[in-house]
């Protein structure tokens, strides 16, 4: 039988579960052309909610097109406009001669070299003279609106990973570059997601930076967990296997919501049960999780200083007050000036986060191995 949870990159609609007053949001936006950044840390879903929310507007709207752009293994910014480039010619142009009637028509000062594969749809790739396009990037940021006039058409433009902009040579001048043609676009519309929360929201947020008030900036959350058990008892029905809902909920609970993580301990929940999935049976499952990790979050630990792991620690404990004396000197964590310094040290280190006035693990597994492995 075929597991029927998924985790990975992103999910088709099946395995799809709620967010459904953000995907009327962003259809909302993107129908407005509203610009909109989505932010959130690594595998809450951005890429799975964008691509929802503009394949389900563009069905109900031909008139729309979504063009997905992924920056993932992006670090230069030639590729960055090749890329943009021939994902726009793709959604638009499904012949390939009519792409390439196209591309003479609308590219004047910069020559295209195409590259066609044995697929002529997807393996499809413009490629550019970076003289050509240090001079005249405007023919590529452009092109969209072009396009959106000769057909007739609307795009949704969608560009995931966009922190990867920070590995280009000069990121500030780049904003600059398309921050300068984009604000003028009416037929286009820009949605921007990636997971580098302070980095994203210093291009978005900061006065000085060309990309502030673009559009929407939007922080996601996590899924509630009265979704997750809703979801986890539909998916055993769907396999003629059951769980309680104390069991689904303990899963929700355990992977403190995160939906990849949820998703991960479920299937392996699932793979555990033979008719009804308990909370013996998660626990067990979590048990597997864990030694499947051990090596990593040992790994983990050995990149911590002492008192970056006392400090996850008190976390581990639930303390939510660091900086009085007893917790300080319970959890030797030095001074409170120490407390701040270590604090900072994980959030940069990517293991912990802080959101308002709530402090978590970026990783709740790593959470649970601490306190079950590490600390047991
Ligand atoms: N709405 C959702 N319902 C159920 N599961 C979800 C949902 N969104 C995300 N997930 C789970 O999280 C995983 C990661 O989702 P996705 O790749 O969309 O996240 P992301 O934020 O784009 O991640 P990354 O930061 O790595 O790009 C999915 O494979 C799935 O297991
Ligand atoms: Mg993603």
């Amino acid at each position: 039988m075929i597991i029927p949870f998924k985790y990975g990159k992103v999910i088709d609609p099946v395995f799809f579960v709620n967010r459904e007053k953000e995907i009327l949001f962003l259809q909302r936006n993107f129908k407005s052309k509203i610009n909109t950044t989505l932010i959130s840390p690594r595998r809450w879903g951005k890429s799975s909610l964008v691509k929802k929310a503009a394949d389900e507007l563009a069905a109900a709207n031909k008139k729309i097109v979504p063009v997905y752009v992924d920056l993932f293994n992006v670090r230069e910014e030639k590729e960055f406009y090749e890329m943009l480039s021939s994902a726009i010619l793709k959604a638009t142009y499904t012949k390939l001669e009519e792409r390439i009637k196209v591309i003479k028509t609308l590219f004047k000062l910069i020559t295209p070299k195409i590259t066609v594969g044995i697929d002529q749809h997807n393996e499809f790739q413009l490629g550019f003279d970076i003289h050509d396009l240090k001079k005249n990037p405007d023919e590529i940021l452009n092109l969209s609106e072009k396009i959106c006039k000769l057909k007739n058409v609307e795009l949704l433009i969608c560009i995931d990973e966009f922190q990867n902009i920070a590995h280009f040579e000069n990121p500030l001048a780049f904003q600059k570059k398309l921050r300068a043609q984009w604000q003028h676009h009416n037929l286009t519309c820009y949605c921007l997601y990636g997971s580098k929360r302070n980095m994203l929201s210093e291009l978005f947020e900061h006065k000085s930076m060309p990309f502030y008030k673009f559009g929407d900036l939007f922080f996601l959350s996590k899924i509630d967990k009265i979704h997750w058990i809703k979801y986890i008892q539909r998916q055993f029905k769907k396999t003629r296997k059951e769980a309680d809902s104390a069991s689904a909920g303990l899963i929700a609970d355990l992977m403190e919501n995160h939906p990849y993580f949820v998703q991960q301990l479920a299937a392996i929940s699932w793979e555990n049960t033979t008719k009804t999935c308990t909370e013996k049976t998660v626990l067990k499952s979590l048990e597997e999780l864990l030694v499947m990790n051990d090596l990593l979050f040992q790994k983990e630990i050995d990149l911590l200083s002492n008192k970056q792991i006392n400090f996850l620690k008190a976390m581990v404990d639930e303390v939510k007050q660091f900086s009085t004396a007893p917790v300080i000197q319970k959890y030797n964590l030095g001074s409170s000036a120490n407390v701040v310094r270590v604090r900072k040290a994980l959030v940069d280190k990517e293991v912990i986060d802080i959101y308002g006035t709530t402090m978590e693990f970026i990783d709740p597994l790593f959470k649970q191995w601490m306190k079950r492995v590490y600390m047991n």
